[in-house]
């Protein structure tokens, strides 16, 4: 199996704190991988790595077999998405959200693909000129998903993106997430949520800034 990820012996240290310490870690392409871990033991800080948001203090990664530093930040943000623990809308409606994506690739807003991602994540249309302060937070959450799923990247992080769900809405986009693995994304997702860890297929645990293992 080809590998998207090598993380070799990588760690990150802010001042004297010592955050991440010696990671190594393989993940193949396709995977849909669980990461898990006591709160404050390193896993965003972590994905903000892979997702070159920072930049580790030694060690390196490589993603399809490059260094990450190598790869331009606009270029690298399509290919690794990084949906956030506490996502924020920008702009002044939902629809400024929606057409970031194809701003930035400088393609024409596609309305009706807009709407059957919206469908797909139990919404509906009229949210597009939706006010950005009028949405709630789970709402929020899945529409920050979108954006990063509009355009699909390699490889998907999501960071705790189904903590504000109901049972319902986890479902949804647990489905929609499975969707895109079949099809082929590579999904790092951090969650403390007791279901999401029981169904998942691959684990693993970050404890105290180290991998576990056992
Ligand atoms: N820039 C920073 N400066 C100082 N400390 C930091 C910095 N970034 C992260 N930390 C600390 O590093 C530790 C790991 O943080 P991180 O956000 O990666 O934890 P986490 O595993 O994602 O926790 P949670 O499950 O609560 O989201 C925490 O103790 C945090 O306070
Ligand atoms: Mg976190």
């Amino acid at each position: 199996m080809d590998k998207i990820f090598e993380v070799r012996d990588l760690s990150y240290q802010v001042g004297e704190t010592k955050i991440l310490k010696h990671i190594n870690l393989d993940i193949e392409k396709g995977k849909y991988l669980t990461v898990i871990g006591p709160s404050g033991s390193g896993k965003s800080t972590l994905m903000r790595i892979l997702a070159s948001m920072i930049s580790a203090t030694s060690g390196e990664v490589l993603f399809n077999g490059q260094a990450i530093e190598k790869f331009e930040s606009i270029e690298y943000r399509q290919k690794v998405s990084y949906a956030f623990q506490q996502p924020t809308l920008f702009g002044k409606t939902v629809k400024d959200n929606l057409a970031f994506p194809f701003e930035v690739r400088k393609k024409d807003f596609d309305q009706a693909q807009v709407i059957s991602y919206l469908e797909m994540v139990n919404l509906n249309e009229t949210y597009i000129d939706k006010s950005v302060n009028d949405v709630s937070g789970g709402e929020k959450q899945r529409i920050a998903l979108l954006r990063n799923l509009l355009f699909p990247p390699e490889v998907l992080i999501t960071d705790e993106v189904t903590a504000g769900l109901d049972t319902e809405n986890k479902a949804i986009v647990h489905k929609m997430l499975n969707e895109f693995n079949q099809r082929g994304l590579t999904i790092l997702r951090v969650t403390h949520d007791e279901s999401e860890i029981n169904e998942a297929t691959a684990k693993i645990e970050i404890r105290n800034g180290e991998m576990a293992h056992d």
